[in-house]
């Protein structure tokens, strides 16, 4: 029998069990079998595996997290870490692997691809939302209404003590999950990575709010926003030294810093918010259930197909297929039109 490995890795997110699912549904159809690996890349590694059968999967449509488990194990800082994964898909008798996975996942894919030719398929998933040549990644729409609720919940607590509210979102590299999260929730300045802003513009906007006779202000703020003080100097904020195993900061605390000048500055009572992994959490909403589903499904096509090095995208509009390294590349950042639209409504 026909044989294919699933490991999901990287940050998790809302919307990689609805994929698991689809995944394992379309394989039964083909009468293929789904060995699932533990903890991504680790678990692949240390040939930790879980049979996936199609049974008592179906509550995995509204369940959250992922049950594979994942981490963010880079093989490729690992002692012999891709000659070992194609030994462990050898000694599991498996004809293709799927990683479900965000850039340095995909990434990994992509290397294990061009250079060691291993029959892989992806399956883009981020609550950043920056992969490349796609439109959405499986997680982002859930993130982005707890976003839009947790804004929801902070303005009624921001109005009654006539304070400015800072909310700190994730989003390392690109501002999508800050300005989608920002303009659902209807922000009074939303600050991204891509676009920088001082300080100054910063607490005009939150003035124009005051001015207006509104009794809050919200702003919304990537983690890995740029704001630039009244010295000229970035303020970047990162709470912790630690790097991951593909070179990432932990990022983090921009949001308290924000919080004291503005409050110095404005005079503005201000208190900050990090949303954290909050964001990561919870069923998926409807949209990455569909999303999810309808990955899981064409990745597996993929598969029976014997297209490799590919992933499923959403990209213009349409539901298709596009190679690994095409997303991998360089990352995609928030669209200036977006922001754009954003911006009419700052202050
Ligand atoms: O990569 C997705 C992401 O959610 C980033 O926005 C965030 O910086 C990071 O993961 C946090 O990761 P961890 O779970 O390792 O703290």
């Amino acid at each position: 029998m026909n044989r294919v490995g699933v490991l999901t890795g990287g940050g998790d997110c809302s919307g990689l069990n609805p994929a698991i699912r689809a995944i394992v549904r379309t394989a039964a159809r083909a009468n293929w079998e789904v060995l699932g690996f533990l903890r991504g890349w680790k678990g692949l590694l240390q040939n930790e595996t879980r049979p996936i059968g199609a049974d008592g999967i179906d509550d995995l449509i509204a369940r959250g997290g992922t049950v594979l488990g994942t981490s963010r194990t880079n093989p490729y800082k690992e002692k012999d870490g891709a000659t070992r994964i194609q030994r462990v898909l050898e000694t599991n008798h498996l004809n293709a692997l799927i990683a479900i996975g965000g850039e340095d996942t995909l990434g990994v894919a992509a290397k294990l691809f061009e250079e060691l030719k291993i029959p892989i398929v992806g399956v883009p998933k981020t609550i950043d939302n920056d992969l490349d040549a796609t439109d959405f990644t499986i997680g982002f729409y859930s993130a982005v209404q707890i976003v839009t609720d947790s804004i929801d919940q902070l303005k009624t607590t921001a109005e009654s003590h006539d304070r400015v509210m800072i909310v700190e979102i994730m989003g390392r590299h690109a501002g999508w999950l800050a300005t989608y999260g920002g303009i659902a929730g209807g922000a009074d300045v939303i600050l991204v990575p891509e676009f920088p802003m001082t300080l100054t513009q910063i607490c005009e906007a939150v003035e124009l709010c005051r001015k207006r006779g509104k009794r809050y202000a919200i702003i919304a703020v990537a983690e890995g926003a740029k704001v630039i003080a009244e010295n000229g100097h970035e303020i970047a904020e990162q709470s912790h030294e630690a790097v991951d195993a593909f070179d990432h900061v932990s990022l983090g605390g921009i949001g308290e810093v924000l919080r004291d000048l503005i409050k110095g500055k404005t005079g503005w009572d201000t208190r900050s918010t990090a949303l954290g992994h909050v964001q990561r959490g919870g069923s998926p909403a409807a949209f990455d259930r569909i999303l999810g589903t309808a990955y899981g499904v064409r990745a597996m096509e993929l598969v029976l197909k014997g297209e490799f090095g590919k992933m499923p995208a959403h990209w213009q509009g349409q539901l298709t297929a596009v190679p690994l390294k095409a997303a991998v590349g360089k990352l995609k950042t928030l669209s200036p039109a977006l922001y754009d639209l954003a911006k009419g409504f700052f202050g």
